[in-house]
């Protein structure tokens, strides 16, 4: 047994070598879009936590046995009823939060679920890597609500496997879950709970940005290799967008029943300044299989007029006023145009309203509850 200094020094050098890589790579690349889990808030003392944490061992009490397993567990989820189990049962919200750090955001979401006429309208999930420490553990909505979790870092495809591992989850949890929305710990919901619910469940459509000829679209494609993507993925289907989507349970099965696609992207990349598989699968997959059953773009907000070595603009708690959260309600989302048929005037007409943004800095949770009543979550809000 190695005595507890020796072991966290151990720990430290080890995990020191990938986030230096990962670092320097990083400050050489500026993309357009790009991953964020919880990675902002990330320090030298959250990676070597003393112990992996209680708070992260799995907890959600299902109804029958889940495999540890992907593979099984995928396989498993594979199998559910991919649609709503009769026309008139509840339509669920699945809220999926993808983690390595405590939820900052914790009490907001709790004020905006609060708001909800019934908690038989959503379902909380939480993929929380196991090798980090969780302090203060998840409570409230949060409590017990961990999913089996796996480590997962950026630039490699085990963000994106988080992902898929939570949607195998919540399909396999509840037959009433009918859309699936995930979440990184600095996203924020900017409308009321019933808004959310009733913009999402009447939604014919998931909302997933589905972008082409990105800046780094060919490197990303190449980034295992040069010809490694063929011949499931040729460079012409290949798609970058936001991790941020909302899928409906039919996408969602679609996810957990591909074997083909995902073994495409769950290699290893050789570049890993390139390798943004959350980004690329879920977009790339989903315009192979039904592009016409997507709305090619994104209801969480993100600002990437400023672009900080691949994040983009941060709010800090003095920016934080109604009148930015007004400004973002208010605008418009980018649709990608080429998945549904060029101009198709489906997309060229819509306006979807934004539901979240991101990113916050955890300092501004004081200044978002303060106006969470009379702002976040009013619908009627406006500039005064
Ligand atoms: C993805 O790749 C990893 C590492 O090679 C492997 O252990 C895992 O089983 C793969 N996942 C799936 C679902 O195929
Ligand atoms: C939830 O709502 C109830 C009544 O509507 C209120 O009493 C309670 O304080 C609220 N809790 C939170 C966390 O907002
Ligand atoms: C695209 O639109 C054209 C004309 O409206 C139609 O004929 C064609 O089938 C569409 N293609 C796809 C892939 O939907
Ligand atoms: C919601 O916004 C409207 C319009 O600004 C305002 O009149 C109303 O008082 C707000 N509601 C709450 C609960 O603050």
């Amino acid at each position: 047994m190695l005595s507890p200094t020796s072991f966290t020094l151990f720990c430290v050098l080890l995990l020191c070598l990938p986030v230096a890589f990962i670092f320097t790579v990083q400050r050489e690349f500026t993309a357009v879009v790009s991953p964020e889990f919880g990675f902002g808030s990330l320090s030298l003392f959250s990676l070597y936590s003393r112990n992996a944490h209680d708070a992260s061992s799995p907890v959600v009490r299902f109804r029958q046995p889940i495999p540890k397993d992907d593979e099984q567990l995928l396989a498993l989820a594979s199998r559910v009823n991919p649609n709503q189990p009769s026309p008139g049962s509840i339509r669920k919200l699945a809220f999926m939060f993808l983690t390595t750090s405590p939820l900052p955001f914790a009490p907001l979401w709790e004020t905006f679920f609060n708001g909800s006429s019934s908690k038989e309208l959503y379902n909380v999930y939480v993929h929380a890597d196991p090798t980090r420490d969780y302090d203060p553990p998840f409570s409230g909505v949060f409590e017990s609500r961990v999913v089996h979790s796996k480590h997962s870092e950026r630039n490699t495809p085990t963000l994106a496997a988080a992902a898929r591992r939570l949607i195998a989850h919540a399909l396999l949890d509840d037959p009433q879950n009918y859309m699936f929305a995930l979440f990184s710990p600095s996203c924020v919901p900017i409308r009321s709970f019933d808004f959310t619910y009733e913009t999402l469940v009447t939604s014919r459509r998931s909302f997933i940005e589905i972008l082409k000829d990105e800046p780094l679209q060919f490197e990303r494609w190449a980034a295992r290799g040069p010809l490694a993507m063929l011949p499931e993925v040729r460079f012409d289907d290949f798609r970058i967008g936001s991790q941020f989507w909302v899928l409906k349970r039919r996408h969602a099965n679609v996810v957990a029943r591909d074997r083909r696609v995902w073994e495409k992207f769950n290699r290893t990349c050789l570049w890993k300044g390139s390798c943004f598989p959350e980004e690329n699968y879920f977009p790339t997959l989903l315009n192979m299989r039904d592009p016409r059953g997507c709305v090619p773009a994104t209801l969480t907000h993100v600002d990437w007029t400023i672009n900080d070595g691949g994040h983009p603009r941060m709010y800090e708690a003095e920016e934080v006023v109604p009148e930015l959260i007004l400004r973002l309600r208010n605008t418009r989302p980018r649709y990608g145009d080429d998945g549904i048929n060029g101009s198709d005037w489906s997309v060229v007409e819509r306006s979807d309203p934004f539901l979240f943004a991101r990113k916050f800095s955890p300092e501004a949770l004081g200044p978002l509850m303060g106006m969470a009543r009379t702002v976040l979550f009013n619908d009627s809000a406006c500039a005064t």
